[in-house]
């Protein structure tokens, strides 16, 4: 008898753990479009339509952007049986046509809702709809969900993402699930087995360097957003991502703060989840958001989120385990004047102990360099022992990155 009480502990415990989410929809961290940084509540049919045709034929979708994800405030009302209905004066011909339309096109379409009896943006949210919501989408053909946490006041984050988790697996369809609980309620703790990422943090704003005041909240700049989802490493891994929200390249901030914002999301593993307006786009932000050296360290199949090693005066030093015994590395400067940084590699000989085990000994082995930013990104630029590449010189709010490739053959010893 007290061994069937043990054996049944033991199942139940296995099952509390066995994953709940439809497993293996973000393997890496998912790309692709939200609406809310750039259009809000001003959304309709025609926008989603329009940038379903930029995604595809700006080439954006060929690098990797297949989410097109509706956000906030494309609700009408529940209908007389308690489902769920878009706003017709908004989206007259439906959400399926739009999941048709982008499917058409080799494209996913995500929706948005919310855990509590309202959106953030005053729509119906999931609240006591939660499995009728779940099937609605699945008729429709959505494939990402975005699921917020405005007014849940009496509800707590791991019931919560749990029921909606069940909803969505019981409704038969794949939808990956994105949690936003902004971390209130740390759900990088128990995400995982439900959901494919969550964010770490409140809202971003499209400033480099500033808390901009909201009244009852605030919105944070690129570099609050880095320090909090910093710290989070360990949390995630292939699946199950840290989101420190979505992009704002192409927003407003400079050429150079673009850069850094998006090399930092690259370097940190997160969601590349575009926040611009995709029909009114400069060649410098087209540029950024298409490196596909930098996506390839986001999209990285070790997915393992990069860590700070070295914070000194305005300059960050980050690493990133590749696979192959590859690696990233990302030279930040937080300050506004240019800043001549020393390459001083043996400095930061690294042992990833937190997260991935790996280590990387630039006294044991040289690395060839190849300059993420520059003209011909996959060109090898020198390497770690070169005499010529002694110090870089990076301008304000702005990164270095260089991929690192060791020279096999020729390690040191
Ligand atoms: C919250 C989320 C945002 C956005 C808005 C919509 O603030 O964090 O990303 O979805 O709601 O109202």
């Amino acid at each position: 008898m007290k061994k069937l009480f043990i054996s049944l502990a033991i199942l139940a415990a296995a099952t509390q753990l066995s994953a709940q989410k439809y497993e293996g929809l973000a393997l890496t961290p998912q790309m692709g479009w939200n609406s809310w940084n750039k259009f809000a509540d001003k959304i309709d049919e025609n926008l989603i339509r329009e940038t379903a045709d930029a995604l595809v034929n700006t080439g954006l979708r060929d690098a990797g952007y297949i989410y097109l994800n509706i956000d906030d405030c494309w609700h009408g009302q529940r209908d007389s049986l308690g489902f769920i209905q878009a706003d017709d004066s908004r989206f007259p011909s439906g959400i399926a046509a739009l999941a048709e339309y982008c499917h058409n096109r080799g494209l996913k379409l995500g929706i948005y809702s919310d855990a509590g009896w309202q959106t953030c943006g005053g729509r119906p949210g999931s609240y006591g709809h939660e499995y009728q919501d779940a099937i609605q989408y699945a008729r429709w053909g959505v494939d990402y969900l975005k699921y917020d946490w405005c007014n849940t006041e009496n509800i707590t984050g791991p019931g919560a993402y749990r029921l909606i988790s069940e909803a969505l697996k019981a409704a038969g369809r794949p939808i990956l699930l994105s949690m936003c609980e902004w971390g209130n309620t740390k759900g990088y703790e128990y995400g995982a087995p439900l959901a494919h990422s969550w964010r770490t943090t409140g809202d971003i704003w499209a400033n480099f360097d500033g808390i901009l005041d909201k009244g009852t909240w605030h919105a944070n700049g690129v570099m609050q957003n880095v320090d909090i989802n910093e710290k989070l490493r360990k949390y995630a891994g292939p699946d199950h991502w840290n989101d420190p929200d979505m992009l704002e390249v192409g927003n407003g901030m400079s050429v150079s703060e673009d850069r850094a914002h998006f090399s930092l999301w690259c370097m940190m593993a997160a969601p590349l989840i575009l926040g611009n307006d995709l029909n009114n786009m400069t060649r410098d932000t087209y540029k950024i958001i298409t490196n596909r050296e930098a996506i390839a360290v986001d999209q990285d199949s070790l997915g393992i989120q990069g860590m700070r090693i070295e914070q000194k005066d305005s300059i960050e030093v980050w690493l990133k385990p590749l696979m192959n015994d590859e690696w990233a590395i990302c030279l930040l400067n937080r300050g506004l004047m240019p800043k001549t940084v020393d390459l001083d590699w043996e400095r930061w000989n690294t042992v990833d102990e937190e997260v991935s085990k790996r280590e990387i000994s630039f006294s044991d082995t040289v690395y060839d360099l190849k300059d993420i930013w520059s003209d011909d990104p996959k060109k090898v630029c020198g390497n770690t022992k070169s005499k010529k590449l002694k110090s870089v010189t990076i301008d304000g709010h702005d990164v270095k990155m260089y991929r690192l490739t060791p020279q096999a053959d020729k390690k040191r010893k």
